[in-house]
């Protein structure tokens, strides 16, 4: 017999079955009272019209709430006939002997059980609209509910204050722009969209960059804007996707009177299809840069373990602590809502950035690791089983082996490994090989973190696809240095890490197809993925709800909106060919120097220079560039095994960003050298 603790707590063993019904409430009003009650409240908001004022571009939603439109329908048997809710009556649990609590449906908690409840919905709504059933065999849905209450309009829904404001008023600052906040209405159902001139969006700050710490000359080189010039001329295509390019009004691109800077040679005029990149511009936005380490002017190449913040992003995290802090998804106030928008906006951002289909194919992580973890444990316990086979690359980072590894071992599946040329470029043909009916899941990396190739993902999908298995990509290392579109690529799954590109550390992403996050089970259970619980049973969230248990870093999520869009307008096409230049010059300066062994020399390579020096542990090095103030990684970079694969423990390892110069280059080379020349 089940007994209840004193605080209702069911005690472990209990079976869940045959709760008495008398210990639980009774005389709760009806779902029908509930309705009543809501409506009735909804018609007593301020700001009310008659439904005929208009109907907003949010998917139909009237343009304010409309008091004459019953925005709560009455639950009438919801649970369908068959399902395992359905009781005689259509409302029990289908667990013998456990009723429900008198006067509660299934679902019926998603209704309000006081007013201002009905506003928490206006965020919580992806429970409400129709989704594919959860794990449990039960349908997500047993509430209908009126459009009203779509997902994500929470700010519009709950009455935050419209954002609309005057130019003027927010290039004052957050404060002024927080402080005009009251007025006007919202041209979005989201807090911020329409409001570009939002504090944390004024222009960065100038910040003056020491100069001459680093002059090439000083290195027997051209100057900076000599070796710019060299670097613009070749490989620039003319006609890529001309849409993708910066607009006219970023301040990072060289044109005018700087557009000599294109010719080369005896005057001769190279055209160029891309304004060459002005690296100065970019450098202010990021005001690390100008720290100085041990006396010298930080040089940071320590880009493929995290990257720097722009202005624009720490600007963001202080709006959002200064201004709209709260929980998300759970409140009727207006700071849950500020905060909702907010969040779920820069899912909507993340969405557009790597060309998912729909905002609910994002599920907000701690970053690739965890992402990895969630894949390996949701979808792959449920679809890989004794015998079958998961593929992936030599070059991976721990963090996409070892989840795989474990599900293997629990499983009795096997891990198969894509082996690499002596470049580090994977071997297609071998990859061919592996693949075969077993296959459940192929995992790769889209760039090394530990070698920087540049691996052909669209083509490993491809071959997986057609073998029947899954795709899952690793963007944690590319996403930052190349336009990623996941829709193109066909993955499956698509991950990535806020901090290397740009945004805060502890927020990350999952892209998953949709059909294919409809049909894994939750990873972590609690609050937020939930659409209803009971003692005996669970309603899941749709996704991405459903795989973000708790509070998640609500912040950091806004933050990496902030970033994402710093790099959208810098252009992430600009980026890549900027860097790429810089990595080739790198390349070239660093490979003659003696006793220099590059590792990971593939064609195809985005911003790593992995090498050893003769004579020196990967470690002096590092420490030997530390004291100029340049901060490289070295080590084994959470990749043991392709650094075996060459015969080594460690390397030492440069990478860059968009915001490195040809002058810091010099500056590591000229280190690396003076080492050189003592030892090698
Ligand atoms: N994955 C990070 C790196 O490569 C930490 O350094």
């Amino acid at each position: 017999m089940t007994t209840l603790t004193p605080t209702g707590n069911l005690r472990a063993g209990d079976a869940v079955g045959d709760v008495p019904s008398a210990t639980v409430p009774t005389g709760l009003p009806d779902a029908d009272a509930i309705a009543r009650l809501a409506n009735a409240f909804f018609s007593t908001l301020p700001g009310n019209v008659a439904p005929e004022q208009g109907t907003s571009a949010i998917g139909g939603l009237p343009s304010a709430w409309p008091a004459a439109v019953p925005v709560l329908s009455t639950v009438t048997n919801p649970a369908p006939a068959g399902s395992p809710l359905a009781g005689p009556g259509g409302t029990g649990t289908g667990v013998p002997g456990a009723s429900l609590p008198a006067g509660r449906v299934p679902g019926a908690n998603l209704l309000p059980s006081a007013p201002t409840h009905v506003l928490a919905l206006g965020n919580r709504a992806p429970a409400l609209t129709p989704h594919a059933a959860a794990q449990t065999g039960v349908p997500d849905n047993v509430a209908t509910i009126a459009p009203a209450l779509e997902p994500r309009v929470g700010g519009a829904a709950l009455g935050v204050p419209p954002q609309t404001r005057s130019p003027a008023v927010a290039t004052e600052g957050p404060a002024a722009a927080s402080a005009a906040s009251d007025s006007a209405a919202p041209s979005a159902p989201y807090y911020f969209i329409g409001a570009p001139e939002h504090g944390w969006q004024r222009p960065a700050q100038d910040i003056v960059v020491p100069s001459g710490a680093l002059a090439p000359q000083s290195f027997g080189l051209p100057a900076e804007d000599d070796l710019r010039s060299l670097l613009s001329i070749h490989r620039f295509k003319p006609g890529v996707e001309p849409h993708r390019q910066a607009p006219a009004n970023v301040p990072y691109f060289l044109d005018g009177e700087h557009a000599a800077l294109r010719s080369h040679g005896a005057g001769s005029a190279v055209p160029a299809a891309h304004p060459p990149f002005d690296v100065n511009a970019i450098r202010r936005d990021f005001p690390i840069l100008r720290e100085r380490v041990n006396g010298k002017q930080l040089v940071w190449f320590d880009n493929a373990a995290t990257t720097q913040k722009p202005q624009a992003v720490i600007d963001r995290l202080a709006y959002f602590y200064a201004h709209e802090n709260s929980n998300i998804h759970r409140a009727a106030h207006a700071l849950a809502g500020r905060a909702t928008d907010a969040y779920e906006n820069a899912r909507a951002i993340a969405q557009r950035f790597i060309g998912a289909g729909s905002p609910d194919e994002i599920v907000f992580v701690r970053g690739t690791t965890e992402a990895i973890n969630l894949i390996a444990k949701t979808w792959g316990v449920c679809n890989v089983g004794e015998g079958d086979e998961i593929v992936v690359s030599h070059l991976e980072h721990h963090a996409n082996i070892v989840p795989w590894q474990q599900l293997a071992a629990q499983t009795g599946a096997i891990l198969r490994v894509i082996p690499v040329d002596d470049s580090g470029q994977v071997l297609l043909d071998e990859y061919r090989k592996l693949l075969s009916s077993r296959t459940k899941i192929v995992a790769v990396t889209q760039v090394s973190n530990a070698l920087g190739t540049v691996v052909p993902v669209r083509e490993i999908v491809e071959l997986a696809h057609r073998a029947g298995a899954k795709a899952l990509v690793d963007g944690a290392q590319s996403v930052s240095h190349m336009r990623v579109d996941v829709q193109a690529l066909d993955a499956d799954f698509f991950v990535f890490s806020g901090h290397k590109i740009f945004g805060p550390t502890g927020i990350g992403v999952v892209y998953g197809k949709r059909a294919v996050l409809d049909d894994m089970p939750p990873w972590q259970g609690g609050g937020n993925m939930i659409a209803d619980v009971t003692f005996e049973r669970t309603v899941f969230q749709p996704p991405p709800n459903r795989f973000e248990a708790g509070t998640g870093n609500i912040a950091d999520a806004v933050g990496l909106g902030a970033a994402l869009e710093y790099v959208e307008r810098i252009g992430i096409e600009n980026i890549g060919r900027y860097e790429h230049d810089l990595l080739e010059y790198a390349t070239s300066r660093l490979a003659p120097v003696p006793g220099v062994r590059l590792v990971g020399t593939a064609r195809d390579k985005a911003s790593v220079l992995s090498f050893v020096l003769k004579g020196y542990e990967t470690e002096e090095v590092g420490r030997a560039l530390n004291e100029e103030g340049i901060a490289v990684r070295s080590g084994h970079h959470c990749a043991q095994p392709i650094l075996r694969r060459f015969g080594l423990e460690a390397t030492v390892r440069p990478s860059l960003a968009f915001y490195n110069t040809c002058d810091e280059v010099d500056a590591m080379v000229s280190v690396i050298r003076h080492l050189s020349a003592r030892r090698a």
